[in-house]
């Protein structure tokens, strides 16, 4: 009843583009199946084209993580295809950065419901299924900001980011006796569509207070992912993995 990485089954949030397709392709790279859950379905299905490609298995499924109806209809769509799932990457979010005095309070609830409900739900739905099989392994994406306060992005993104990290701790308590590890991931800024219309001033401020002076890649956070879901990760769990080229340390 051991965990297994290879041809094992994941289902990774936002993983139509950025960071979460960049997990997707690494995943598939050590054959296992993935499920490539976002909002958009036309990127979730060139992402699942991507794979299949490479010879691997997919299941492009649109949902939106804050809403319980979407979240349960996909996983009954997982179960259906795959019968079990054993990894789950909560890496969907949003990160408006509007200054306090203009973040419209419906802005607030909604960068809530996707960052911090939305992997609550996820986890919730799917945890029965993981703890019937004996074992597995849940990441979340949390950031820099949720440590050290964000730079650019908003108080609510921040929010949502430090309340990852905390509810990632008692998910691993909560996660242990069944197997199940859980860890997050802390990146700094990368280079994705999140931060593409970033001000070169924005980009600056924090590029000079990262001591390898520049953005990661979405590879580079992906290869954390990677790691915490392998089986030489089975004694990590409640581990919050800074990957931010140095711009904080703890
Ligand atoms: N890019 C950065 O600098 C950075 C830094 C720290 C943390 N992060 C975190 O990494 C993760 C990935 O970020 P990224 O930079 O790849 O962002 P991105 O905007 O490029 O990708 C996010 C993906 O999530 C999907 N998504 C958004 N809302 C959704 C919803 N309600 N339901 C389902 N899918 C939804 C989007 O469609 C998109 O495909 C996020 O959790 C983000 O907070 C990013």
């Amino acid at each position: 009843m051991g965990y297994k990485l290879e041809g094992s089954v994941a289902v990774v949030t936002g993983a139509g583009r950025g960071i979460g397709k960049a997990v997707a392709l690494g995943l598939a790279k050590k054959k296992v199946k993935v499920v490539i859950a976002d909002l958009l379905l036309a990127e979730a299905e060139r992402v699942v084209k991507e794979i299949e490609e490479m010879g691997g298995e997919a299941l492009a499924v649109k949902v939106d993580v804050s809403r319980e109806e979407d979240v349960k209809a996909m996983a009954e769509k997982v179960l259906e295809k795959f019968g079990r799932v054993d990894i789950v990457v909560n890496n969907a979010a949003i990160c408006p950065i509007s200054p306090l005095e203009d973040t419209p309070a419906e802005e607030w609830d909604r960068v809530l419901a996707v960052n911090i409900k939305g992997p609550y739900l996820v986890i919730k739905t799917l945890l029965p299924a993981m703890k019937k099989q004996g074992g597995g392994r849940i990441v979340n994406m949390a950031s820099v900001a949720g440590k050290m306060g964000a730079m650019v992005a908003g108080l609510h993104y921040t929010a949502s980011k430090a309340g990852i990290i905390a509810m990632g701790k008692v998910l691993a308590r909560h996660c242990a006796p069944y197997g199940i590890t859980v860890n997050t991931v802390a990146p700094g800024p990368t280079a994705t569509e999140m931060t593409a219309d970033w001000t070169e001033e924005e980009m600056a401020r924090l590029t000079q207070n990262i001591p390898l002076g520049r953005y990661g890649t979405m590879e580079e956070i992906a290869a954390g992912v990677l790691y915490l879901v392998s089986e030489e990760a089975s004694f990590v769990t409640g581990e919050c993995l800074d990957i931010n080229g140095g711009l904080w340390m703890d």
